[in-house]
């Protein structure tokens, strides 16, 4: 089968049968957007379809029909229970062929992908090939230009200030420095929204420079002025807290202890803020398909859904809130 324009998939005329999938990293939430998904599918009287393990289900057409009491119960749960992968089968043409052909063979009309960017590049590979999409922002990264939020990024946050608040405890207790490393890829987002909400005293992220000598110098002063611990946010993009905390050991002649969160920050029962957040996108999602909407994703902008352009997060890039990490270091002094 050729992949040009003219080969694109044949739709009926109108929504009667959708399908859903996750792709790439889990996120806290995703079970309730799924959940949203099909639920507002169910009520416009489309049939609902979940593709199971990401683009991968969908070359290898591995669904299943999803009605009410299927997403009944999951809520609450963490994870994705259509599960999810990070799919290279789908990085080749081979692979898009054959996901095209079996979205066409099963007449399926519109699709519901709930990932991160690399899942909406792949959300936006299948449209060139004609297949109507429809995308929702879920990574614990919240790094997707065109959103306020994506799915899964509050439950993560509460994780890290739940942990920080536990090493604060034993940090204090021993008058230690303590690095912690938090995930977030190349954005610093989760470091300097966790930091603000944790209390960390410093914040290192790859968008800002830090001046590593200033910082020691602080720390320093920080214990010489009575300070109890010091507790350092390291972003993943930023830095190895690692080779942060040899560094200050190496300067102040300090021990400095280190964290890595690690998968901890992509588990657990999702928030209030994420069961919302998801069940409106996927009210907005299927309500945007059904009205002959499609190749874009939704998302939140002060407080409202909108609906952008693929391109608006494949071009953009996320941008922190630099008054934002202004006010972490005034709050650290
Ligand atoms: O995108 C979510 C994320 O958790 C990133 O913060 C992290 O860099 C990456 O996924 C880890 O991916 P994996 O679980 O495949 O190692």
């Amino acid at each position: 089968m050729s992949l040009k324009r003219e080969g694109k998939v044949r739709l009926r005329g109108s929504m009667k049968k959708i399908g859903l999938m996750t792709s790439g990293g889990d996120a806290p939430g995703m079970n309730a957007a799924i959940r949203s998904v099909v639920r507002n599918a169910i009520y416009r009287n489309m049939e609902a379809i979940g593709f199971r393990r990401g683009f991968d289900g969908i070359i290898d057409a591995d669904f299943c029909q999803l009605y009410s009491n299927s997403v009944g119960g999951i809520i609450d749960r963490g994870g994705t229970f259509l599960e999810t992968a990070r799919s290279e089968r789908f990085l080749t043409a081979r692979g898009q062929e054959k996901a095209v052909q079996v979205i066409k063979d099963n007449n399926i009309d519109g699709l519901v992908i709930i990932g991160g960017e690399g899942s909406f590049k792949g959300a936006s590979r299948l449209e060139e090939l004609g297949v109507r999409t429809i995308g929702i922002p879920g990574t614990i990264d919240n790094d997707i230009s065109g959103t306020d939020y994506s799915i899964g990024f509050d439950t993560c946050l509460n994780t890290i200030i739940d942990a920080l608040s536990k090493i604060r405890d034993t940090a204090s207790s021993l008058e230690r420095i303590f690095c912690v490393e938090v995930m977030g890829r190349l954005s610093g987002e989760i470091a300097l929204n966790a930091g603000l909400a944790g209390g960390a005293d410093f914040i290192l992220i790859p968008e800002i420079e830090y001046n590593f000598e200033e910082m020691c110098n602080t720390i320093i002063k920080g214990f010489d002025r009575g300070k109890s611990h010091i507790l350092i946010l390291v972003a993943e993009g930023a830095a190895k807290a690692y080779d942060v905390a040899a560094g200050i050991s190496l300067v102040t002649k300090k021990d400095v202890k280190v964290t890595v969160l690690g998968h901890i920050q992509r588990g657990g029962s999702p928030s209030a803020m994420d069961r919302i957040l998801a069940s409106r996108f996927g009210g907005a999602a299927v309500e945007a398909l059904s009205s002959g909407i499609h190749g874009k994703f939704v998302g939140i902008q002060k407080t409202e859904i909108v609906l952008n352009d693929y391109s608006v997060a494949l071009k953009r890039k996320h941008e922190i809130n630099k008054k934002m990490y202004e006010l972490t270091k005034i709050l650290s002094i």
